[in-house]
């Protein structure tokens, strides 16, 4: 069935202006969704909602907006109360790589703000919507750095596996309401998450966010946590539960530290 058939008209994304959010965007429009692009930047936003218009001959409307700033999530849910939301990708946040000690901590509270509490808030939001209108579909992106420490990104890694945990823990209290949840964990990604973290490399290797995305659809309501791409399930599945934790830590800081720059 069709993703506007199953849960609704429209779908809001936040962290639509790159990455992963512009390629829901995308992949929303073409399968008949209108769709809400939140992120800070207007113009780009302005850009992937003609993009939207053309892909399905849908709605697409932009709501610029820092998610960080206070009454954020009033505005979001004050500006799409009119519409027949059904679809939320909770996707908005950011990384920041390098040793925990020598980090900024305001940037460090910033991320937690935005990859915990923001993310929380506007799925626990739409939810109370989603079930009082009978069903819904929620996609949180969490990480495949949710199932592990990160050394070299430690503080990020741990927002990943908060995310990771809420989702599914608010996918089992839906269960039954006709509200479905879905963590997805991409492993690493071309998308600007790199540059904005602060990766040596800007952060362009690692899969293409449009097979991401595409799994992430089809996991909608099959599934309660999605690992993509074959490589990152194996990882996820089968050698962190099975190798001793201190060594997966281990492994995973020195992938991380490969990507951070000398000086970190
Ligand atoms: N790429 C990866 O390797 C990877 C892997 C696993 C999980 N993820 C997760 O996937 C999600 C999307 O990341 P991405 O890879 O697509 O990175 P990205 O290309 O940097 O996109 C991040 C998006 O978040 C938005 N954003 C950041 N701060 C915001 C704020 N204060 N208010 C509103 N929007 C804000 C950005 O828009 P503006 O700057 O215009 O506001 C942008 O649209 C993140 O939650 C990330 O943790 C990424």
């Amino acid at each position: 069935m069709r993703l506007n058939k199953k849960y609704g008209p429209w779908a809001v994304v936040t962290g639509a202006s790159s990455g992963l959010g512009e390629q829901f965007a995308l992949q929303l429009a073409h399968e008949g969704e209108n769709v809400v692009l939140v992120a800070r930047r207007e113009d780009r936003l302005q850009a992937l909602a003609e993009r939207c218009r053309a892909a399905g001959g849908v709605d697409a409307s932009v709501l610029p907006l820092d998610l960080e700033k206070p009454g954020a999530l009033e505005s979001l849910d004050g500006e799409t109360a009119a519409l027949d939301v059904g679809l939320l990708v909770d996707n908005a946040g950011f990384g920041y790589m390098g040793k925990m000690i020598g980090q900024k901590p305001d940037r460090l509270a910033r991320m937690i703000y935005l990859n915990c509490t923001v993310a929380l808030l506007t799925a626990q939001r739409f939810a109370r919507r989603f079930k009082a209108r009978g069903g819904g579909g929620i996609i949180v992106s969490a990480s495949l750095a949710g199932f592990q420490a990160t050394p070299n990104m430690a503080a990020y890694g741990a927002t990943k596996g908060f995310d990771l945990l809420f989702s599914e823990g608010l996918a089992d209290e839906l269960r039954g309401t006709g509200v479905d949840v879905l963590a997805l964990c991409p492993g690493s990604t071309a998308t600007e998450f790199g540059k904005v973290a602060g990766s040596k490399s800007g952060g362009q290797g690692g899969m293409r966010p449009e097979p991401v995305v595409a799994e992430a659809l089809r996991a909608l309501g099959r599934k309660d946590v999605v690992v993509t791409g074959l490589a990152n399930k194996l990882v996820a599945h089968l050698l962190g539960p099975l190798l001793p934790r201190r060594f997966v830590t281990s492994m995973s800081g020195r992938a991380i530290g490969r990507m951070v720059p000398r000086e970190e």
